[in-house]
Parts: C-alpha cells; structure tokens; sequence
C-alpha cells in the first residue's frame, strides 16, 4: 500500500513537472513580429534538429529556445518554415528604413539557446530588449542568399552589418515555398541516427510536428547548455564518408 502511495505521489509528481514544462513554451501567432540576427555554421553541418547536412544549402535559421519547444536536441519548431521580411534594424540611429524589401523563406534548423539578455532570451513572460518574443538566427552568410541580402548604407553609418533587424514573419507550407524544398539530399533528418535521436521533417504540419526531447526526457525547458559557444555545438561539420565522427558528433551534441 504504501509503496502505491509513493508511485501514485511519484507519478503525479511527473505529471505536474511535465506540464510546468509544457508550460514553459512560447506559443506564438502563425503572422507575426520578430527579431532576426545571423550566425555562422558551416556548410553541411549537422544542427540541434539533426537535420540533414544539404539543408545547409538553402536558407536555414535557428529559432530561440522557449519558442522552439525544447532545451536540448529537437523541439516541436523543427523543420518548420517561415517567411521573413526585413523592416528595419533595431537600435540604429538614426533609423533605417531601406527603400527595398527583403524576404527569405528558411527552414528550422538550430536551436538558439537562451540566455540572459541576448537576442534569445525571450520568454513567455519577458521579451528580449527589441520587445520581441521570438528571434530568429539566420545561417548567414550563406550560399544560399545574395550577400547584399541586408540592407545598409556604409557612407551614413561608416558601417555595413546593422546585427539586429526587426522583422515580420509568416508560417508558410515548406512545399513548394523553402527552395531546398524539391531537393530529396536537403530534407529530413540524418538517417543513421534513427528517429529518436533527431528529428526534422520535411513540412511539419499539425500531425508530423517533433515533441519536445527536453520535455520528454524531463530536462527544464529553461537550461542553458553550459558547453555551448554562441548557440551552436562544437560539433565539425558532417561528411557522408565521416559516418563514425558523425554520429560521435551527434552524441555529444545530444550529450551536452
Ligand atoms: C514573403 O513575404 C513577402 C513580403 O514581405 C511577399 O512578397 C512574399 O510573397 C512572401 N512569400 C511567401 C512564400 O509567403
Ligand atoms: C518593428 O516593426 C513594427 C511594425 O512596423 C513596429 O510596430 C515596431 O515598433 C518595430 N519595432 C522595432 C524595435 O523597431
Ligand atoms: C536605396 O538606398 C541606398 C542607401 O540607403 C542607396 O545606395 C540605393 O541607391 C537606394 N536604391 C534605390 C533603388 O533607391
Ligand atoms: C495527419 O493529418 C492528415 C490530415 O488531417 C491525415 O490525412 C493523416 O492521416 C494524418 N497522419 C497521421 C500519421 O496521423
């Protein structure tokens, strides 16, 4: 009897964490406002989402860790496709606002991991210094997308590269709107990891969305991996022919 009690006691435990957790996520309009920042990886690397190493080849980005659904490895944001538009930098003065707009469709990749006040660090309850909820960190540059892709004005600000742009974002389907979206080598995820350890589909939709791996391997929702440099792992970018490597790499990534 007792011991039923403390399963009982034990279960119901998880079951309310569980939905601390759960409750943690940003859930955030399909149209919307954003930030967007870029960072570098490397062409074929293997990110948070373990999605295949030729999505690399088109326009991918990281979303920000409370909006991407998981602390660790993949979240339920996946795979999932969005338009950006450029509207203006934030914190530039005198303001911009550029007399051409700018759009990209990437696809989620990477997860941006929170921090205290960066760019990522936006919470359910607390927006990052721009006001937004959302940041998204677009894999740039990128052979993907032109190089004068951002807007600027050197001879004003003495200066190219503004960092923080306010955006608008709108969910779209991947088919036929990501351009990696008819090439079979970009979609999906690693296929020697199996489905458990990665996870990206090629259009999520309600159905084929990824679950949370922190919130079902009973991680915070909140954690900050301690190894990390920027937001990325220190994992080297992934060659077919480097299978051993590969998933080592996507052990430790899965690990830290
Ligand atoms: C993306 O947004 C731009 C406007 O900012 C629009 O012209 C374009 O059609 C949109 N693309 C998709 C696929 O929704
Ligand atoms: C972002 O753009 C929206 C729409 O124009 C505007 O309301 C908002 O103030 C802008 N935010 C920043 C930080 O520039
Ligand atoms: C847009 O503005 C930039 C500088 O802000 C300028 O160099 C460029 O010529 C302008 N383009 C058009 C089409 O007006
Ligand atoms: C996902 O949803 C679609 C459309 O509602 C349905 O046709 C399909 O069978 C569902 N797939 C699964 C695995 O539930």
């Amino acid at each position: 009897m007792y011991s039923l009690i403390t399963i009982y006691l034990a279960a119901l435990w998880l079951l309310l964490a569980s939905q601390v957790n759960a409750n943690a996520w940003i859930t955030y309009p399909v149209d919307g406002y954003a930030t967007l920042t870029h960072y570098e990886i490397p062409r074929d690397f293997v990110a948070s989402c373990g999605c295949a190493p030729s999505s690399t080849h088109y326009p991918t980005a990281a979303l920000s860790q409370m909006a991407y659904g998981s602390s660790r490895a993949y979240g339920p944001a996946c795979g999932k496709c969005f338009n950006l538009t450029l509207l203006n930098p934030v914190m530039v003065d005198p303001p911009f606002y550029p007399n051409v707009t700018k759009h990209v469709v990437i696809k989620i990749t990477d997860l941006c991991p929170l921090s205290k006040d960066g760019w990522c660090s936006g919470t359910k309850n607390k927006p990052n210094s721009a006001g937004q909820y959302l940041n998204f960190d677009l894999a740039y540059p990128s052979q993907a997308i032109p190089d004068d892709f951002f807007p600027s004005d050197e001879a004003l600000y003495g200066y190219k590269d503004f960092g923080v742009w306010n955006i608008s974002y709108q969910t779209v389907s991947c088919e036929p709107n990501w351009a990696g979206s008819q090439e079979a080598t970009a979609l999906g995820s690693v296929a020697t990891l199996g489905p458990e350890s990665v996870c990206c589909p090629a259009n999520p939709t309600g159905n084929t969305s990824c679950v949370s791996y922190s919130d079902q391997n009973g991680l915070p929702p909140d954690s900050i991996p301690t190894t990390s440099t920027g937001h990325t792992s220190g994992c080297k970018p992934i060659r077919p022919v480097l299978l051993v490597p590969s998933v080592l790499c996507l052990l430790a990534l899965l690990a830290y």
